[in-house]
């Protein structure tokens, strides 16, 4: 199984630091176990194929089949990705964020991390308003990953706030004026429904940093059609890590 390196290069204690390396831990091994073929996965991408070619019911059956196999899995953003966020948004100063999809928080801690270092530099009132919003759908993963937070504690804890639900539904109302950082890191169907509801408070000069963009291309088709059909407000670099994480700055 793949090891990820001990060697951190974020502000944390050793503490969040073993957390963060057991959590990438179990979601390679997580991972390793899922991506073996077997007759579930097959007739997964089966059903895909199938509705993708247009066929509503292969359609809805892969969507609960790939719903129930999901519901216990981490599919993690990788350590190397994940440290090349934490530090976009240290270098960013960014305090307000959003997370789409946040399963059991392991992301979430590099950017509550950021949020967290990046707040204690302004001024009281003004870091009060400091947070990460997380978004989770699957209620087993919002318990696992409040426990994670708890027992990273206070570096991380009370940065986050945790909406369950649909995002769709959760990202309707009461978000921060100007957001500066956006993680997509969520099935794609969601990515361009969040992406509306956000953009009225994106500030301007805001990373949107999307995961996957290469692996899964065709489910990322509906996203660089919006970006491109807006080519005066998006600016968009895919940089390479594995499946490819797209960079991309809101500068209307
Ligand atoms: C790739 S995982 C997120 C991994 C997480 N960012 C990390 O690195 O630890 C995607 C998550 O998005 C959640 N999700 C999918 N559709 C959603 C929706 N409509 N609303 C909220 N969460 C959703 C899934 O349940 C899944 O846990």
């Amino acid at each position: 199984m793949a090891q990820v390196d001990a060697s951190l290069t974020i502000d944390a204690s050793e503490q969040v630091k073993a957390l963060l390396l057991r959590l990438h831990n179990s979601s390679l091994a997580q991972e390793e176990e899922l991506n073996k073929p077997d007759e579930k996965l097959s007739t997964l991408k089966a059903l895909k194929a199938k509705g993708d070619a247009g066929d509503a019911t292969a359609l809805a059956d892969y969507q609960r089949q790939f719903d129930d196999l999901m519901r216990d899995k981490m599919i993690a953003l990788e350590q190397d990705k994940a440290l090349f966020v934490y530090h976009l948004c240290r270098a960013l100063s960014a305090t307000r964020i959003v997370e789409a999809g946040t399963s059991f928080g392991l992301s979430t801690i590099y950017l509550a991390l950021a949020v967290g270092q990046n707040a204690s530099k302004l001024d009281p009132e003004q870091g009060k308003a400091a947070k990460v919003i997380a978004t989770e759908n699957e209620a087993s993963k919002a318990i696992l990953a409040r426990q994670h937070w708890k027992e990273a504690g206070v570096e991380v804890e009370p940065w986050i706030e945790l909406r369950e639900g649909d995002l769709r539904q959760t990202l309707a109302s009461n978000l921060p004026m100007e957001i500066d950082f956006v993680l997509f890191d969520i099935w794609t169907p969601m990515v361009v429904p969040t992406l509306r509801l956000l953009e009225p408070n994106l500030k301007k000069g805001a990373v949107l940093v999307a995961d996957n963009v290469t692996s899964s291309a065709s489910g990322y088709d509906d996203f660089h059609d919006y970006i491109k059909t807006r080519r005066n407000a998006y600016r968009s670099l895919v940089l390479p890590y594995s499946g490819g994480l797209e960079f991309t700055i809101y500068d209307p």
